[in-house]
Protein backbone atom coordinates (compact mmCIF):
# COMPACT_ATOMS: atom_id res chain seq x y z
CA UNK A 1 0.00 0.00 0.00
CA UNK A 2 0.92 3.69 -0.51
CA UNK A 3 -0.23 7.07 -0.99
CA UNK A 4 -0.54 8.53 -4.89
CA UNK A 5 -1.07 12.01 -5.12
CA UNK A 6 -2.35 13.22 -8.73
CA UNK A 7 -2.20 16.85 -9.83
CA UNK A 8 -5.94 18.28 -11.40
CA UNK A 9 -4.43 21.49 -11.85
CA UNK A 10 -4.74 24.84 -9.59
CA UNK A 11 -5.19 23.55 -5.80
CA UNK A 12 -7.03 20.59 -6.83
CA UNK A 13 -5.62 16.54 -6.18
CA UNK A 14 -6.47 13.03 -5.80
CA UNK A 15 -4.82 11.12 -3.40
CA UNK A 16 -5.43 7.55 -2.89
CA UNK A 17 -4.40 6.41 0.54
CA UNK A 18 -4.04 2.83 1.02
CA UNK A 19 -7.54 1.85 -1.31
CA UNK A 20 -9.42 5.28 -0.40
CA UNK A 21 -9.98 7.42 -3.03
CA UNK A 22 -9.43 11.76 -1.41
CA UNK A 23 -10.53 14.66 -3.45
CA UNK A 24 -8.57 17.55 -2.18
CA UNK A 25 -10.55 21.16 -3.05
CA UNK A 26 -12.84 20.12 -5.86
CA UNK A 27 -12.53 22.62 -8.24
CA UNK A 28 -12.60 21.39 -12.07
CA UNK A 29 -13.75 21.78 -15.88
CA UNK A 30 -15.19 23.68 -16.80
CA UNK A 31 -14.45 26.45 -13.59
CA UNK A 32 -10.97 25.47 -13.56
CA UNK A 33 -9.52 26.38 -17.03
CA UNK A 34 -6.40 24.16 -15.87
CA UNK A 35 -8.49 21.12 -15.15
CA UNK A 36 -8.24 18.26 -17.55
CA UNK A 37 -11.45 16.55 -16.60
CA UNK A 38 -14.88 17.41 -15.07
CA UNK A 39 -16.59 16.51 -11.75
CA UNK A 40 -18.36 14.22 -13.36
CA UNK A 41 -15.32 12.02 -14.10
CA UNK A 42 -13.86 11.32 -10.82
CA UNK A 43 -14.67 9.43 -7.75
CA UNK A 44 -14.26 10.37 -4.16
CA UNK A 45 -14.20 8.67 -0.55
CA UNK A 46 -13.59 11.52 1.03
CA UNK A 47 -13.56 15.08 0.39
CA UNK A 48 -10.51 17.60 1.95
CA UNK A 49 -11.90 21.07 1.90
CA UNK A 50 -9.42 23.94 2.78
CA UNK A 51 -11.43 26.53 2.64
CA UNK A 52 -14.01 28.18 1.33
CA UNK A 53 -13.12 30.35 -1.91
CA UNK A 54 -15.18 29.36 -4.93
CA UNK A 55 -11.54 28.33 -6.47
CA UNK A 56 -11.23 25.07 -4.25
CA UNK A 57 -15.29 24.63 -3.12
CA UNK A 58 -16.77 25.39 -6.81
CA UNK A 59 -17.35 21.31 -7.36
CA UNK A 60 -17.70 20.05 -3.73
CA UNK A 61 -21.43 19.77 -3.35
CA UNK A 62 -21.55 18.40 -7.26
CA UNK A 63 -18.83 15.79 -6.30
CA UNK A 64 -20.64 15.44 -2.38
CA UNK A 65 -23.89 14.83 -3.64
CA UNK A 66 -23.05 12.37 -6.42
CA UNK A 67 -20.26 10.36 -4.76
CA UNK A 68 -21.88 10.47 -0.97
CA UNK A 69 -17.71 11.36 -0.12
CA UNK A 70 -17.33 12.64 3.55
CA UNK A 71 -16.58 16.13 3.50
CA UNK A 72 -13.54 16.93 6.21
CA UNK A 73 -13.75 20.62 6.72
CA UNK A 74 -13.52 23.41 9.33
CA UNK A 75 -16.98 23.71 11.26
CA UNK A 76 -18.29 26.75 9.70
CA UNK A 77 -17.46 25.01 6.15
CA UNK A 78 -19.08 21.49 7.27
CA UNK A 79 -22.24 23.55 8.26
CA UNK A 80 -22.86 25.64 5.34
CA UNK A 81 -22.53 22.26 3.01
CA UNK A 82 -25.03 20.64 5.49
CA UNK A 83 -27.41 23.33 4.21
CA UNK A 84 -26.73 23.04 1.02
CA UNK A 85 -27.75 19.93 0.92
CA UNK A 86 -25.02 17.62 1.68
CA UNK A 87 -25.07 17.02 5.42
CA UNK A 88 -22.01 13.62 5.39
CA UNK A 89 -19.52 15.79 6.69
CA UNK A 90 -16.86 16.30 9.73
CA UNK A 91 -16.10 19.46 11.05
CA UNK A 92 -12.79 20.36 12.66
CA UNK A 93 -10.54 22.83 13.52
CA UNK A 94 -7.38 24.05 13.65
CA UNK A 95 -5.45 21.91 15.28
CA UNK A 96 -7.38 19.24 15.55
CA UNK A 97 -7.10 15.54 14.43
CA UNK A 98 -9.12 12.44 13.85
CA UNK A 99 -8.40 9.02 12.82
CA UNK A 100 -10.69 8.97 9.67
CA UNK A 101 -10.74 4.92 7.94
CA UNK A 102 -7.45 6.22 5.75
CA UNK A 103 -5.31 7.51 8.26
CA UNK A 104 -5.33 10.37 11.08
CA UNK A 105 -5.54 13.74 9.56
CA UNK A 106 -5.05 17.24 11.61
CA UNK A 107 -6.18 20.73 10.68
CA UNK A 108 -3.25 23.16 9.91
CA UNK A 109 -3.09 26.56 10.46
CA UNK A 110 -2.98 28.71 7.05
CA UNK A 111 -2.40 32.31 6.32
CA UNK A 112 -5.01 33.58 3.98
CA UNK A 113 -9.09 34.13 4.28
CA UNK A 114 -12.41 31.90 3.86
CA UNK A 115 -15.57 33.75 2.89
CA UNK A 116 -17.75 31.01 0.98
CA UNK A 117 -19.13 31.67 -2.28
CA UNK A 118 -22.47 33.48 -1.43
CA UNK A 119 -20.90 35.71 0.82
CA UNK A 120 -21.36 32.98 4.31
CA UNK A 121 -18.67 33.37 6.92
CA UNK A 122 -16.16 30.07 6.13
CA UNK A 123 -14.40 29.89 9.45
CA UNK A 124 -10.25 29.88 9.41
CA UNK A 125 -8.79 28.51 6.38
CA UNK A 126 -6.66 25.61 7.29
CA UNK A 127 -4.31 22.83 5.93
CA UNK A 128 -3.68 18.90 6.54
CA UNK A 129 -1.21 17.06 7.71
CA UNK A 130 -2.07 13.54 6.87
CA UNK A 131 -0.58 10.10 9.01
CA UNK A 132 -1.01 6.83 6.69
CA UNK A 133 0.63 4.10 5.05
CA UNK A 134 3.76 5.26 7.19
CA UNK A 135 4.05 8.21 5.53
CA UNK A 136 3.30 12.33 6.60
CA UNK A 137 1.99 14.42 4.09
CA UNK A 138 1.45 18.05 4.11
CA UNK A 139 -1.31 19.83 1.90
CA UNK A 140 -0.57 23.89 2.84
CA UNK A 141 -3.83 24.92 1.24
CA UNK A 142 -3.66 28.51 0.10
CA UNK A 143 -1.11 29.83 2.45
CA UNK A 144 1.06 32.80 3.24
CA UNK A 145 4.76 31.26 4.54
CA UNK A 146 4.67 31.30 8.81
CA UNK A 147 7.74 30.41 10.74
CA UNK A 148 5.37 28.22 12.56
CA UNK A 149 5.53 25.94 9.70
CA UNK A 150 8.70 24.82 11.61
CA UNK A 151 6.13 23.04 13.76
CA UNK A 152 4.45 21.40 11.23
CA UNK A 153 7.87 20.33 9.63
CA UNK A 154 8.85 19.02 13.02
CA UNK A 155 7.11 15.80 12.63
CA UNK A 156 9.25 14.94 9.55
CA UNK A 157 7.35 15.01 6.11
CA UNK A 158 7.62 12.58 3.32
CA UNK A 159 6.15 15.41 1.24
CA UNK A 160 4.96 19.00 1.19
CA UNK A 161 2.77 20.15 -1.56
CA UNK A 162 2.66 24.63 -1.65
CA UNK A 163 1.44 27.02 -3.33
CA UNK A 164 3.67 28.86 -5.66
CA UNK A 165 1.53 31.27 -7.44
CA UNK A 166 2.13 34.32 -6.02
CA UNK A 167 -0.80 36.87 -5.54
CA UNK A 168 -3.28 35.63 -3.79
CA UNK A 169 -0.58 32.75 -1.85
CA UNK A 170 3.19 32.31 -1.02
CA UNK A 171 5.15 33.30 -3.97
CA UNK A 172 7.89 30.72 -5.57
CA UNK A 173 10.28 33.29 -3.30
CA UNK A 174 8.03 32.42 -0.23
CA UNK A 175 7.83 28.71 -0.98
CA UNK A 176 11.61 28.68 -0.70
CA UNK A 177 11.27 30.15 3.23
CA UNK A 178 8.15 27.93 4.07
CA UNK A 179 10.67 24.74 2.28
CA UNK A 180 13.36 25.95 4.95
CA UNK A 181 11.17 25.88 8.09
CA UNK A 182 8.93 22.51 6.80
CA UNK A 183 11.92 20.24 5.69
CA UNK A 184 10.15 18.23 3.76
CA UNK A 185 11.40 15.29 1.71
CA UNK A 186 10.13 15.99 -1.64
CA UNK A 187 7.53 19.16 -2.17
CA UNK A 188 5.25 19.61 -4.84
CA UNK A 189 4.04 23.00 -6.15
CA UNK A 190 0.85 24.25 -7.32
CA UNK A 191 -1.67 26.85 -7.23
CA UNK A 192 -0.03 28.51 -10.73
CA UNK A 193 -0.76 28.73 -14.34
CA UNK A 194 -4.64 28.82 -13.39
CA UNK A 195 -4.77 32.35 -15.01
CA UNK A 196 -2.27 34.96 -16.18
CA UNK A 197 -1.85 36.30 -12.66
CA UNK A 198 -0.81 33.38 -11.28
CA UNK A 199 1.46 32.62 -13.90
CA UNK A 200 4.90 31.19 -12.99
CA UNK A 201 7.96 29.11 -13.98
CA UNK A 202 8.06 26.08 -12.62
CA UNK A 203 10.97 24.86 -13.73
CA UNK A 204 12.96 27.91 -12.39
CA UNK A 205 11.56 26.90 -9.05
CA UNK A 206 12.37 23.46 -8.73
CA UNK A 207 16.14 24.61 -9.98
CA UNK A 208 15.83 26.78 -7.06
CA UNK A 209 14.29 24.19 -4.43
CA UNK A 210 17.34 21.89 -5.58
CA UNK A 211 20.06 24.80 -4.91
CA UNK A 212 18.79 26.24 -1.72
CA UNK A 213 17.24 23.55 0.05
CA UNK A 214 17.77 19.94 0.80
CA UNK A 215 14.29 19.34 -0.30
CA UNK A 216 13.53 17.21 -3.88
CA UNK A 217 11.36 19.45 -5.93
CA UNK A 218 8.95 17.68 -8.02
CA UNK A 219 7.13 19.80 -10.66
CA UNK A 220 3.72 17.80 -11.82
CA UNK A 221 1.57 18.41 -15.14
CA UNK A 222 -1.48 18.47 -14.94
CA UNK A 223 -2.65 14.80 -14.96
CA UNK A 224 0.73 13.71 -13.47
CA UNK A 225 0.51 11.41 -10.38
CA UNK A 226 3.10 10.83 -8.13
CA UNK A 227 4.00 7.94 -5.33
CA UNK A 228 4.91 9.06 -2.49
CA UNK A 229 7.86 6.92 -1.62
NI1 LIG B 1 -8.17 30.97 -1.42
MN1 LIG C 1 -7.14 29.68 -4.09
Amino acid sequence: MSITIKWYGHGTYGLEVGGHKLIVDPFFAPHNPAAPVSVDEVEADFILQTHGHGDHIADTLALGQRTGALVISNFEICTWLGKQGHENTHGMNIGGGYQFDFGRTEMTLALHSSGLPDGAYGGNPGGFLIRAEDRVVYLSGDTAVFSDMALIGAVGLDLAVLPIGDNFTMSPEGSLAAIKYLHPRVVIPGHYNTWPLVAQDANAWRARVQAETDAEAVVLQVGDTYTVS
